[in-house]
């Protein structure tokens, strides 16, 4: 018996059908039965009648519960009435695996479906968001691909921090200590002189204090790093790319941001207009003057001062030229200003805050080397990095999204953790 998906037999429209999948929800009498069932791909009413079944197999509808699975064979019908546009008239079903009363409701707290995580995701709020997120890095890929970067798998555990030893999780490693990932950048330097321009997504760890809607423990970076590039190239690459993400998630999901209670319209406009670029004291300039906020020039902008900035524009904007003293050793001075760091940050709009971090890469070891010591970092764990300078320095640039930041912005998501399937905090490490 082949079975079909519910979104390939509604496509097939009319005639005999198989299907597999879960009891989203079920009603009905000692006569007739409604089962609305769910897969992957959508979900469909059916009706389950005695006079048709049999009272054998009608008897077995009673065990129907909520998250039951099972296998339905019936007709499919155009039936205006029902949601979706379809109903199944089943002629047998089969229970694959009865339920307990299912836990997750739509009215429980946020603590309870986080400790569920394992059923939560079955939600139709999570596993759309999961779909979008796939897309997402399906697409981000092949704009990489079309354009001739090559994919970089970079080591996970790492000996040495990359953007400041305080988010560091410290692994035992034999006899050793070592590192999971905070950002896979330096090894992204080391392959561009093999492999010029590369991409890749990858797991990366932060021991972050910060209990905010936009900050995840364990979450996935996609970084790009391009040798002979500088940071109006980068940052204008980055632009592309999120445009290109946006315009194709919205293309393929128009449903499922709707249902997620996004504005498609709306998403769409923002990725077909300009995004514009202003340097960080412009940023402070504005948060003055509009938001009446005095930022002192070389403080890093913080939740607050990104959500009063992005009140001032409905698309991302590129904010450069930070203060070098808050920015990792890596971003080099701009040579015209020496307080200036050569980086920038994309902050989207509507409170999602910075979804992109990215520079040009320092070719001053020496200035690398007196910033690592302010930190208190040994160099000698260095010393690798800093080879790349000595055999055939190129000037490079990349950046790192959070996957989830942009997935969150995208579907409108209240908090980052309705990005990843298991989400890790400082609160929460299981299931
Ligand atoms: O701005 P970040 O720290 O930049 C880097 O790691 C650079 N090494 C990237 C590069 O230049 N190649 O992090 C990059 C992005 C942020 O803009 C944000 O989107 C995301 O990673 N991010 C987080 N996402 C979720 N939870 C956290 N705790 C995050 N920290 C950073
Ligand atoms: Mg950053």
């Amino acid at each position: 018996m082949t079975f079909l998906t519910i979104q390939e037999a509604m496509k097939q429209g009319s005639g005999e059908v198989s299907l597999h999948g879960w009891v989203y929800r079920e009603r009905g009498s000692n006569k007739l039965k409604f089962v609305v069932l769910r897969d992957s791909t959508n979900r469909i009413q059916c009706v389950i009648d005695k006079g048709v079944v049999g009272d054998d197999n009608f008897a077995q509808a009673d065990k129907l519960q909520v998250e039951a699975s099972i296998e339905i064979h019936g007709e499919i019908k155009k039936e205006e009435r029902a949601p979706g546009g379809y109903e199944v008239h089943v002629k047998s079903f089969v229970i694959v695996g009865e339920c307990d009363q299912f836990p997750i409701r739509s009215d429980q707290s946020r603590e309870f479906m986080d400790e569920n995580r394992h059923l939560t995701l079955r939600t139709r709020q999570l596993s759309t968001a999961l779909k979008i997120r796939s897309t997402y890095l399906q697409v981000r890929e092949e704009f990489f691909i079309k354009k001739g970067f090559i994919r970089f798998d970079p080591p996970i555990l790492q000996p040495s921090q990359c953007e400041g030893g305080s988010t560091l999780f410290e692994v035992k490693y034999y006899k050793d200590t070592t590192y999971l990932s905070q950002s896979w950048q330096l090894y992204a330097e080391a392959a561009v002189y093999a492999l010029e321009r590369v991409y890749g997504t990858a797991p990366t760890f932060r021991a972050e204090k910060s209990k905010t809607s936009r900050h995840l423990s364990e979450f996935w970076m996609v970084e790009t790093e391009c040798a002979w590039m500088g940071l109006h190239e980068i940052s204008e690459l980055a632009k592309e790319e999120l445009k290109h993400c946006v315009l194709a998630v919205v293309e393929k999901h128009t449903e499922d941001l709707k249902f997620l209670g996004q504005d498609v319209d709306k998403l769409r406009a923002m990725a077909e207009k300009e995004w514009p670029t202003i340097k960080y004291r412009e940023a402070l300039r504005l948060l003055k003057e509009k938001k009446g906020m005095d930022v002192p020039f070389g403080k890093d902008l913080r939740t607050v001062e990104e959500d009063k900035l992005m009140e001032c524009f409905d698309v991302p904007v590129c904010v450069t030229h930070y203060p070098v003293e808050v920015m990792a050793f890596y971003k080099p001075r701009d040579p015209e200003n020496q307080d200036e760091a050569l980086c920038f940050d994309m902050l989207a709009p509507d409170g999602y805050g910075e979804i992109v971090g990215g520079s040009q890469s320092s070719m001053d070891v020496e200035d690398m080397k007196q910033r690592l010591e302010k930190e208190g970092e040994d160099c000698s764990n260095y010393e690798w990095y800093f080879d790349l300078r000595k055999y055939g320095g190129v000037p490079h640039s990349g950046y790192g999204i959070g996957a989830e930041r942009v997935v969150a912005w995208i579907c409108k998501l209240e908090n980052i953790k309705e990005a990843i399937p298991f989400p890790r905090t400082m609160l929460r490490w299981k299931p």
